[in-house]
């Protein structure tokens, strides 16, 4: 006999046949009624065990979280909520649980509960909902660009390059714990670390992947990007997976259009493959709203948020604009803003959240910064003022989130590109590699990096990056 999956089995009319399933048991009541689940839907399937015909032996293993082998007949549900259930013919236990020492109870548990036992909370309604929503998203991301015609690239994971000029990077090495390389002083020489070079976990993909571009016209890499700022927020991760699609011919223009397809595919693919787990999330948040003040709760249900965002279109301001827009704003007027605003500042994220979130209440293009603040690569605008000189790039702001797409069209002049490099610090010696492209053929181009996890963020309705992510590596968390 087969294996059938749960999810496939509660989705058929309950007609006469016989069946094999296996799975661990959620719940056993009565002696008789086994809640048993496969991970394949949050939807626990009902086995019924006919009375005296399992030995006591048996009856007492059948404990929560032990797994079982079981066949028998599909037969109609008297129960509400499901149309059938398995009457046990057979029925195997394969590994025994034992229900006093096992971390879950069949109750709710705390997310923050939960992130200390991350090893076992795939096992619980909420993180199965969200694993195959990530899953689901993770699929669509590649159907995307595949159905586009970009080819995935990729890209090294230890390199020597720090793509994003930031300086926050963690180092490989080789070096040999008892008898490193030693300087003079007797410092540790991590001069000497990748096999006697220097090398760090990438920071982002985006520089290979303008090699990609710039010979196939468009790729995307989807890969975990590294990240050792030592941050502990709900929106940072040490370890965190990116998407970048990287455009040959593309401008600032082309490259919002894309991210903004992009972002609402995605967004639908889950709406219409997934419907389950996000109702099951969407009612999972609800609930959690009412223990909040009124005016503390979303306007929208997330389903409602989605729905909103896949039918509207992004707002695209400059970043000039979203300054003015935030001196003009009554948290401005009223002092409520902990940072100051004015033209040239990094905008903190109270100061992203209130444009999205209060002022104009969908995701926002933000293009256009000031030079100062943003990466050696971004083209340069044109015709700025002394002083104001900003560059073709964009961050895609989403509500409860902030920040989830930066992107920009980078600048393909290689003189322009050289003297902000020298400015900057970039050592162009070490990134002969990448001027090549502006050497041989250079072109417009432009590309942008999704966050993955803020985008499943966005999808789930998730609050803390930490649950989006499998094994979420955070300042002193990486056990397993
Ligand atoms: O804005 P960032 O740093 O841009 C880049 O890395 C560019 N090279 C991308 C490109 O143009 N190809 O990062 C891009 C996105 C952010 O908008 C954010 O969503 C996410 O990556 N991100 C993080 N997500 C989780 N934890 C962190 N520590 C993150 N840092 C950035
Ligand atoms: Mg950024």
């Amino acid at each position: 006999n087969k294996r059938v999956k749960i999810k496939e089995l509660l989705s058929q009319e309950p007609q006469e046949q016989e069946v094999t399933v296996m799975g661990w048991v959620r719940t056993f009541r009565n002696n008789q009624f086994i809640a048993l689940n496969d991970g394949s839907t949050n939807n626990n399937l009902q086995v019924v065990l006919e009375l005296g015909k399992f030995d006591e032996e048996t009856l007492k293993r059948i404990t929560t979280s032990a797994s079982l082998k079981i066949t028998g007949t599909v037969i109609p549900s008297l129960g509400k909520g499901q149309k059938l259930e398995v009457k046990a013919s057979t029925l195997e236990i394969l590994g025994d649980s034992d229900a006093e020492k096992y971390p879950l109870q069949p109750k709710k548990h705390s997310l923050e509960f939960l992130r200390e036992i991350a090893h076992l909370r795939f096992r619980t309604n909420t993180f199965g909902s969200v694993f195959r929503l990530r899953h689901a998203l993770a699929f669509a991301v590649h159907k995307f660009y595949n159905e586009k015609g970009f080819v995935y690239l990729h890209t090294p994971i230890v390199t020597a390059s720090d793509a994003e000029g930031a300086g926050e990077m963690f180092r490989v090495t080789t070096l040999p714990f008892d008898n490193p390389p030693r300087n003079e002083d007797g410092t540790v020489n991590f001069k000497e670390d990748f096999f006697g070079r220097s090398s760090n976990l990438t920071v982002s993909g985006q520089l290979e992947g303008e090699l990609g571009a710039t010979a196939f016209g468009e790729i995307y890499t989807f890969g975990p990007t590294f990240r050792a700022e030592n941050s502990n927020t709900a929106r940072h991760l040490a370890e965190f997976w990116m998407i970048e699609p990287e455009m040959a011919f593309c401008d600032l223009e082309d490259n919002m259009n894309l991210a903004e397809e992009f972002i609402k595919y995605i967004i639908r693919y889950a709406m219409e493959n997934n419907r389950e787990d996000l109702e099951f999330l969407a009612q999972r948040l609800a609930d959690e709203e009412k223990q909040l003040p009124q005016d503390k709760r979303s306007e929208l249900g997330l389903i409602e948020k989605l729905e909103f965002v896949l039918n509207n279109d992004f707002e695209r301001i400059t970043y000039t604009e979203a300054i003015d827009i935030l001196l003009q704003s009554p948290a401005y007027k009223k002092k409520k803003f902990q940072y100051d605003v004015k033209w040239g500042i990094d905008m903190q994220s109270e100061h992203e959240r209130y444009l999205v979130e209060k002022h104009f209440k969908k995701p926002v293009i933000v293009t256009n910064y000031p030079a100062a603040i943003k990466a050696f690569y971004m083209r340069q605008d044109d015709g700025c003022e002394p002083g104001k000189e900003t560059v073709a790039a964009m961050d895609i702001l989403a509500p409860g989130i902030g920040e989830i797409v930066g992107g920009s069209q980078r600048e393909e002049r290689m003189d322009k590109l050289m003297k902000r490099m020298e400015e900057m610090h970039v050592p162009a010696e070490e990134l002969w590699w990448y001027l090549d492209t502006r050497r041989f053929g250079t072109v417009p181009h432009a590309g942008f990096g999704l966050g993955f996890e803020r985008m499943v963020q966005f999808v789930t309705g998730m609050g803390n990056i930490r649950d989006v992510i499998a094994f979420p590596r955070t300042p002193k968390n990486c056990e397993f």
